[in-house]
This record gives C-alpha cells, structure tokens and sequence, in this order.
C-alpha cells in the first residue's frame, strides 16, 4: 500500500498515545492477512492503522474495558474497515472462546495489567500463535523521574511521613522494562527485547503544570492519592508547580515489550 493510500493514520496532534504507538510500530512485524488482537485499545490507536494495514484478508479485534471508549471507537469507525471489530472486554481475563492471534498489540497498556501483571501477560501469550508476536508499551520505570525528586525532596523538606512512605510505594510498584523483558523469557517467548525511548512532555509552571490535560489525567492524580487531607495536598502541589525549572524537561520512558511464540513441535 503506498503512502497516499492510507486514510488511518495516526493522530499527529496527540502527543501521547501517538509517540508510544510509532515505538510500538517500528517493533512490530505487519502483513496483510494477519490475525491481530489490540488490547487497551481506547478508541483505537493504533487498531485502525492496523486494520488499514492487514487489509480485508486480516482481522483486528480490539478490546477495552471501557465501554465508553469502546463506543467511541465503533463511532468513529462506522461500517469502515468492517474486518476490526471492537469489544468491551477485560485484557486481564480473556475469553477462553477467543481464536489464536497472530499478533497482540496493546499501546500503553501494561501499567493496567495490576494486580498481577505477569498473569496477565501469561494470559496473553497463551492466546498467540506458534510464531506469533506479542508487542507492548507503557511509560517505564524512570519516566518524570526528576519532578519525582522534586517531590520527595519537597516531603523530606515538609515533614510529611505517611505521604512520603504512600508515595514511596507507589514509585516502587511501576514497572520497569528489565520487568518486562523477565516476564516475556519466563514465558519462553523467543527474540525477547526490551527498548526504551525518551520522550518530552513540555509544560508551562502554575496551573499550566497542575492542569495538564496528560499529567493531571494519571501522573499528578497519583501523588494527590498519597495525602489524606485534599487541601494540603493541593498547596504542596501548588508550591511544586511554581518552580518547574527544578524538574523540567521532564522526560518520559516510552518503552516496547517485544517477543515471540516458537513454531510448534
Ligand atoms: C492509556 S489508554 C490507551 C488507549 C490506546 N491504546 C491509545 O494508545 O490511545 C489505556 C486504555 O486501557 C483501558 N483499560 C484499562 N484497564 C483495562 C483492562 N483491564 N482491560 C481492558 N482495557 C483496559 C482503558 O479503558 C483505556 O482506554
């Protein structure tokens, strides 16, 4: 398929999910004709691109948990590329009936895979193909490490313990790409690789930072979970956001999962 020729390309404004995907794609290995499942789909990115790209000889099924996402998904698609199917479904247990894919792709999924992220992944790899290739990205362990010091520093500064101890085991549980690339040898898969690109997030200081539609969506959310009390949580943050030079740039860890199943016995 030439260049010209492709309608579902992905979304250029987006400065998320858009760089995780194009990582995710210079990994994966795309054919006409292959059987595809996309799990975290959102409201597909990159499904559709994959289902452009398999052609009508393929099948994409995309799944996610959201059912919102999921009805977004089938809007934007109406009775285009009818071979891609969405579905609300759970990637941490999925149907027994499913068909063996060939490929299963999930962009920026992994940090969802909680609570047991490697059952997850086993889940997954037991629904591949012999010589089928699982690829997976998320933000890895070191991404917006340095407004994380600036953080720590601020609760050692301020006294505060128990949020300091909370947000302690919350970097402690995300996952890192030496994780992952464990995970994919325990379960045998072979050409196991783990990579890991840099990405910038570029942000402005006060609200600019404290409302940032990718930050305040996750990143941030999740050191105000550390404190009990709201209002305090909201003048520390506050403080944090005025003085962004102590943590930006402020880089994010895109990393790619790759492996494969071996070719039957
Ligand atoms: C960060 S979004 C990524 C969406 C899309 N792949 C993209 O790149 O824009 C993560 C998606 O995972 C979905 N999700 C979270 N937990 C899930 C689960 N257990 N099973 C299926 N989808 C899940 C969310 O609803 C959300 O749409």
């Amino acid at each position: 398929m030439s260049a010209q020729t492709v309608r579902w390309l992905l979304p250029k404004h987006d400065y998320w999910s858009t760089p995780f995907a194009e990582s995710l794609l210079q990994h994966l290995d795309l054919q006409p004709g292959l059987r595809i499942l996309d799990i975290a789909c959102g409201h597909g990115i990159p499904a559709f691109y994959l289902a452009e790209q398999i052609g009508p000889t393929g099948e994409v099924l995309a799944i996610d948990m959201s059912a919102g996402q999921v009805a977004r998904a089938k809007a934007i698609q109406g009775p285009q590329l009818p071979w891609l199917q969405f579905e609300c479904m759970d990637m941490r247990s999925l149907r027994s009936d499913l068909p063996m894919f060939d490929r299963i792709t999930g962009n920026l999924s992994v940090m969802f895979f909680r609570p047991n992220r490697f059952q997850t992944v086993q889940g997954l790899v037991e629904h591949l193909a012999p010589e089928g290739q699982l690829v997976l990205t998320f933000p890895s362990y070191g991404t917006f490490d340095s407004l994380w010091q600036s953080v720590d520093q601020a609760m050692t500064q301020k006294n505060l313990i128990k949020e300091r101890q909370r947000f302690h085991d919350y970097l402690n549980e995300r996952p890192s790409a030496k994780d992952g690339r464990t995970w994919l040898e325990q379960l045998d898969l072979e050409r196991v690789g783990a990579f890991e690109y840099p990405l910038e997030v570029k942000t402005g200081p006060g609200q600019k930072f404290l409302y940032h539609p990718l930050l305040r969506g996750g990143f941030l959310d999740d050191v105000y979970e550390c404190f009990e009390d709201q209002s305090l949580a909201n003048r520390f943050m506050t403080d944090i956001a005025q003085d962004i030079a102590q943590f930006t740039p402020l880089i994010a860890q895109r990393c790619v999962l790759s492996g494969w199943t071996r070719a039957s016995a």
